[in-house]
């Protein structure tokens, strides 16, 4: 064979080969036997031995790996990876769905087109084709920027390293074991007397984050894609199609999908179909994914701090109780609006005593259709906050909370109004001493300007003394130390605190200041990416509704709040008054910064608890950081609990610093909590926030 035709067959091979693993991993349709699987593959890399020049990375041949220099390269995304909310009941589900007709102002009636697909439970990846060659892989990392696994992709069998067409795109998936293949890698590990893996998702994270990626190429990986970035470039208009073009392109996509018309139709197809199916598939899924399908609408949602407003994970629910509603309670917020809170006779959920509930809004009260006197089911599944499910028994003499809602804020007389979005009542005044309060305690919180001392306790007591009438005020109360150092319970040393305590808020950079600002939707995550988009307060006060759209994440409706926002009067002025009490106001370089662990490579040795090691490095990874697994010169730093193991000795010896438990949660006090609701639970309590 010349060189022409070794060419010629080669490509003709490498395509065959490439279908086939299509049609044996994705479709689960093999055409062909292993063995003629088999003969094809080594047809190929004999010619490839052959004619070595015309080798080519994109080859079938090249998935064996090898080592990678010497750590994981960092990778900043083009477009932020985001989380997904959670929804742990039907009843929740629903709730999303009323949440998107009501900021997409439909009537409640009209049906929107669901695509439901399989939550999957591994690792977040995006990959980056070229002209159909893969070219970049990256884990999820913090979401802003991850580890460069593209060697460790390029060994994954089902991914294809060129497409059926030569096109650039992003795509994002998840890489994942199933639970054979997981069961399996156990085994091996057994046998060669290797600690076991505790679940499939932390070996396939382990898997793909290998230095020497014939780890990697030895490890069944899975990977199916759930995500085409910037579909619009593709001509694709829904979710819907993007799978399909995916398929077209023979990346592997998740089976057991289906367009549902209307969120009746998605739960019918969740509780019949779904339900079932799950038990059959190869992988292990806790869930689905509810997205919408057009892409039109995901527009107009856009994002929130930490996931998008079009989609949320359904995930079958677990621990749930039955007890009596005792009454409703009205909690302020800073924006003024009233939640009804159920309060519960005392019931254990799943290891923990719960008193109280939140019913969320009016509508929901009426949806439950609970009453004050009867029986409710109340669920707790990995959520914060439990909630009341519905009523399991009604109560003899129950007593209807809607028709006795209160009438006047209990703060300061106001005469209470409504409030759409969602339906509750309003306190309308804003000199309210409560709403004050509960934005001053927003404003001074550890995820904002982390005032410490400045808690909800305390900036009740300074607005009812008449010493805050405003957020800004908290920079003018120098001027009475006498008036705090009088207040009851105040010590001469505690507001000597306070007062360094607010000094020092002024150098939080302007991502902070912005959130800490309260703008309705502005989340942490949000508030970061305006402050790379806009070099201050100024380019964001002149910036049309328009301008904040072209923000990523940002939706129309957002974009709008947030210039209606910085265009109050009341707003403005409090803004001016920062400025000149000295807030940042402009983007500096300390602005983007991550959280404590940012850019250090931490390695964890014995019990820090709460948290699992697993759970560690997680928290880690959240807040910037690199876990390792061993330490050595070039560790940063080393956590060590309770029985630490040889890798404090190391550590010391090294001259690598070592924290301990206490050390560590002081260093987090100004940490942003992690992104899973459950772990920010502990870890606010680990770190001692209220
Ligand atoms: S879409 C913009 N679809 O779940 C949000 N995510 O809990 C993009 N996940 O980080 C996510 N299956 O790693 C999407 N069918 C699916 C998924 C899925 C699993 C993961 C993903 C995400 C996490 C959020």
């Amino acid at each position: 064979m010349n060189r022409e035709q070794a060419k010629k067959r080669i490509a003709e091979l490498r395509s065959e080969i490439e279908r086939h693993n299509f049609l044996y991993y994705t479709l689960d349709a093999p055409e062909i036997s292993d063995a003629e699987y088999d003969r094809l593959y080594r047809e190929l890399t004999e010619l490839e031995r052959e004619f070595p020049e015309l080798v080519t990375p994109d080859s079938p041949t090249q998935k064996v790996g090898g080592p990678i220099a010497r750590e994981l390269a960092a990778v900043r995304h083009e477009f932020p990876m985001y989380s997904l909310d959670n929804a742990f009941s039907l009843g929740e589900l629903r709730e999303f769905d009323a949440r998107v007709h009501r900021f997409l102002k439909l009537d409640a009636a009209e049906p929107l087109e669901y695509h439901v697909e399989p939550k999957l439970d591994g690792l977040a990846v995006s990959l980056k084709y070229e002209d159909g060659v893969f070219a970049l892989g990256a884990t999820r990392g913090d979401g802003m920027e991850g580890e460069d696994v593209t060697a460790n992709l390029r060994t994954v069998k089902p991914l294809p390293l060129r497409l059926t067409q030569d096109v650039s795109l992003t795509v994002r998936g998840e890489v994942f074991f199933t639970e054979r293949d997981f069961a399996l890698v156990n085994e091996q590990r057994k046998e060669a007397g290797e600690p076991l893996f505790s679940n499939a998702r932390n070996a396939a994270a382990g898997s793909l984050r290998q230095l020497d990626t014939t780890v990697t190429a030895s490890r069944p990986l899975r990977i199916y894609l759930y995500t085409l970035e910037e579909p619009e470039r593709h001509g694709v208009k829904t979710q819907a199609g993007a799978m399909e073009r995916l398929r077209e392109l023979h990346l592997p996509t998740a089976p057991l999908s289906a367009l549902c018309r209307g969120v009746e139709m998605v739960v019918s197809y969740l509780e019949s179909d779904f339900a079932a199916a799950r038990e059959e598939l190869a992988f292990a899924t806790d869930g689905a994914v509810v997205k919408l399908n057009e892409f039109a609408l995901w527009e107009k949602l856009g994002f929130t701090a930490k996931s998008p407003r079009f989609a949320i994970a359904y995930k079958y629910a677990s621990a749930e109780a039955v007890t009596e509603l005792e009454g409703v309670t009205f909690q302020l917020s800073r924006t003024g609006t009233l939640t009804p809170v159920a309060e519960l006779k005392p019931v254990e959920i799943g290891g923990v005593t719960v008193k109280r509930a939140t019913l969320h809004n009016l509508d929901e009260i009426e949806r439950l259709g609970v009453a004050i006197g009867d029986r409710v089911r109340v669920i707790r599944a990995g959520e914060v906050i439990p909630k009341v499910e519905g009523v399991a028994e009604r109560g003899e003499n129950r007593r209807e909370i809607l028709t006795e809602l209160p009438t006047h804020c209990e703060y300061c007389g106001s005469r209470l109004t409504r409030r759409d979005d969602p339906p509750n009542l309003a306190c309308p005044n804003r000199e309210c001493p409560e709403v004050i309060a509960q934005q001053v305690a927003f404003f001074a919180a550890r995820g904002a300007m982390r005032i410490e001392g400045l808690g909800e306790k305390i900036a009740r007591r300074l607005v009812q003394e008449g010493l805050l009438k405003d957020v800004a005020d908290i920079y003018t109360l120098r001027e009475h130390e006498q008036e705090l150092v009088a207040l009851e319970g105040l010590a001469e040393i505690s507001v000597q605190n306070l007062f360094a305590e607010i000094e020092a808020s002024k150098r939080r950079p302007f991502a902070r200041v912005l959130f800490a600002l309260g703008i309705p939707q502005v989340g942490a995550q949000t508030a970061r990416m305006l402050t790379e988009h806009f070099a201050g307060i100024d380019e964001m006060i002149a910036a049309k509704p328009d301008d904040f759209a072209q923000v990523y994440g940002i939706g129309e409706i957002v974009a709008r709040e947030i210039h209606d926002f910085l265009h109050d009067e009341r707003n403005r002025a409090r803004i001016e008054r920062l400025r000149e009490a000295g807030l940042q106001f402009a983007a500096g370089t300390e602005a983007q910064t991550g959280g404590f662990f940012s850019g250090k490579k931490v390695c964890v040795t014995g019990r820090i608890e709460p948290f699992t090691r697993d759970e560690w490095k997680e928290i880690i990874e959240a807040s910037g950081g690199y876990f390792v697994t061993a330490v050595s010169k070039s560790t940063d730093l080393l956590l060590a609990g309770e029985e630490p193991g040889s890798k404090l000795a190391k550590a010391e010896k090294l001259g690598v610093e070592v924290m301990d438990a206490n050390a560590l949660r002081e260093a987090l006090k100004s940490d942003v909590p992690p992104e899973s609701e459950e772990l920010a639970a502990r870890w606010r309590e680990f770190v001692g926030e209220d």
